[in-house]
């Protein structure tokens, strides 16, 4: 698909990745529905993004607001081309220490809300449309301390992949991205409990990962899924396939990761 003037609704818009993707939309040519709960912060995004970039304040938790959210971006632009599926939840660390509550909104922004919305918006695409979820090497191998995450983004890959021949029959693509870490403000909360084996693996920035999901939007294929950076997706399977050899790396990947944590704390202030 090419970018010029299609149209595409982007979760989670007012930050990090999400921001950094509607920004190169806007660059492309295209227009954007930009998403997130935070009112003032989305209109400062679409104010910064010009006439091409419409905000629409919502909690993708809110499932009734999301499944009405296409056909009102189609009314306001004309047509829907694309879904970026990137808004995300991680309450971080043992999954007992969190009240059962948090654990369900984990699986409903994660993972219920990208499935509603793309649902919602199959309804509204052009032909030739394309969904992209930002999931995580979290998905490909189990991360400890990320417990309910790590399955929500292995849920998401998963769905992606078997959604992928129901959306063909639309003439609708669908493709997952998989960071690693990256360098936004999603370890700014609660970072104590953020596992040194995350940051085992070198830090992506929000436009590495934008870069994935333009070349998924720009792709013809379907199903495909890109790892970001590709090197830890390939050490994410192979953990995956063969734990030996997980169990056998961690100790010295928990070291590295320790170092890296440290160093990334003091540069950030946190
Ligand atoms: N950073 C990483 O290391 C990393 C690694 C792998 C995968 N990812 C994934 O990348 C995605 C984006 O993360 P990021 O790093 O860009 O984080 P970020 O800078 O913290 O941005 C998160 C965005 O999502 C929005 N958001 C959060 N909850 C929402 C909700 N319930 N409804 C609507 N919008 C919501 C936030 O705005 P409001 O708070 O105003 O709603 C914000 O715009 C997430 O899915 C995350 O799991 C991140």
């Amino acid at each position: 698909m090419q970018l010029r003037d299609r149209v595409t609704i982007v979760t989670g818009a007012s930050s990090g990745i999400g921001l950094a993707v509607a920004r190169a939309l806007v660059r492309e040519g295209g227009k954007v529905a930009l998403v997130a709960r935070t009112a003032a912060k989305l209109e400062q995004a679409a104010a910064e993004l010009g006439p091409a970039a419409a905000a629409f304040p919502l909690d993708v938790g809110d499932l009734t607001a999301l499944a009405a959210l296409p056909a009102e971006v189609r009314r306001r632009f004309g047509a829907l081309d694309a879904v970026v599926n990137n808004a995300g939840v991680h309450h971080r660390g043992d999954m007992l220490r969190h009240p059962p509550e948090k654990l369900a909104q984990m699986c409903t922004v994660n993972l219920a809300a990208p499935m509603v919305l793309t649902r919602a918006a199959a309804e509204e695409m052009r032909v030739g449309g394309c969904i992209v979820n930002v999931a995580s090497l979290a998905g490909k191998l189990a991360v400890p301390g990320s417990a309910v995450y790590s399955g929500t983004k292995a849920g998401l890959r998963f769905w992606s992949l078997a959604a992928a021949e129901d959306l063909g029959r639309r003439g609708l693509r669908i493709a997952s991205v998989n960071p690693g870490p990256v360098d936004t403000a999603f370890f700014d909360e609660d970072i104590e409990h953020v596992s040194a084996l995350t940051f085992s693996q070198p830090m992506s920035t929000a436009e590495q990962v934008t870069d994935a999901v333009l070349a998924c939007l720009r792709s013809e294929e379907t199903g495909i899924e890109i790892d970001v950076p590709g090197p830890s997706g390939k050490l994410a399977t192979l953990g995956y396939l063969v734990p030996q050899v997980s169990r056998l790396l961690r100790p010295l990947l928990e070291l590295r990761g320790a170092r890296a944590k440290a160093a990334y704390r003091a540069r950030r202030g946190l």
